[in-house]
């Protein structure tokens, strides 16, 4: 049902723990499940993510595509971790089944969240980047898997 890749972010998780003095925090969850997750950003001069962790309470499919965002994001620019879709975070996982798609949201909205506590900390704007939500499941309906 999971990939192998699935299986070994979920097993041996990425980047798990907390940033002491974080450039930007981000916590989102899902009401209908109750998973939550927090990202950590630690972004330097350049506007580039040189650490990131994350802390997930969540199903194994939630761990799995936070562990393979905070891979996908590290080392990137605040305006490339934006791309970071979930679709790439599950085409990265070479993909999840259908009933677990709505977990990777969770990663990418996370991920959305830190960026814009970074960017209102630093006061600038990250084009395309929406004000994040605390409970992911309220825009769920208009979400297109
Ligand atoms: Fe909610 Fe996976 S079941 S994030």
């Amino acid at each position: 049902m999971y990939s192998e890749k699935v299986m070994d972010h979920f097993q041996n998780p990425r980047n798990v723990g907390e940033l002491e003095n974080p450039s930007g925090v981000g916590t989102v969850g899902n009401a209908k499940c109750g998973d939550i997750m927090r990202i950590y950003l630690d972004v330097d001069e350049n506007q580039i993510i040189q650490d990131v962790k994350f802390k997930t309470f969540g199903c194994g499919a939630a761990v799995a595509t936070s562990s393979m965002a905070t891979e996908l994001v590290k080392g990137k620019t605040i305006f490339e971790a934006l791309q970071v879709t979930n679709k790439a975070v599950m085409e990265a996982l070479d993909g999840l089944p259908p009933v677990k798609v709505h977990c990777s949201l969770l990663a990418e909205e996370a991920i959305h969240a830190a960026l814009w506590d970074y960017a209102e900390k630093h006061q600038i704007e990250i084009p395309g980047l929406e004000k994040p939500v605390n409970d992911i499941s309220e825009h769920e309906e208009e979400e297109e898997y």
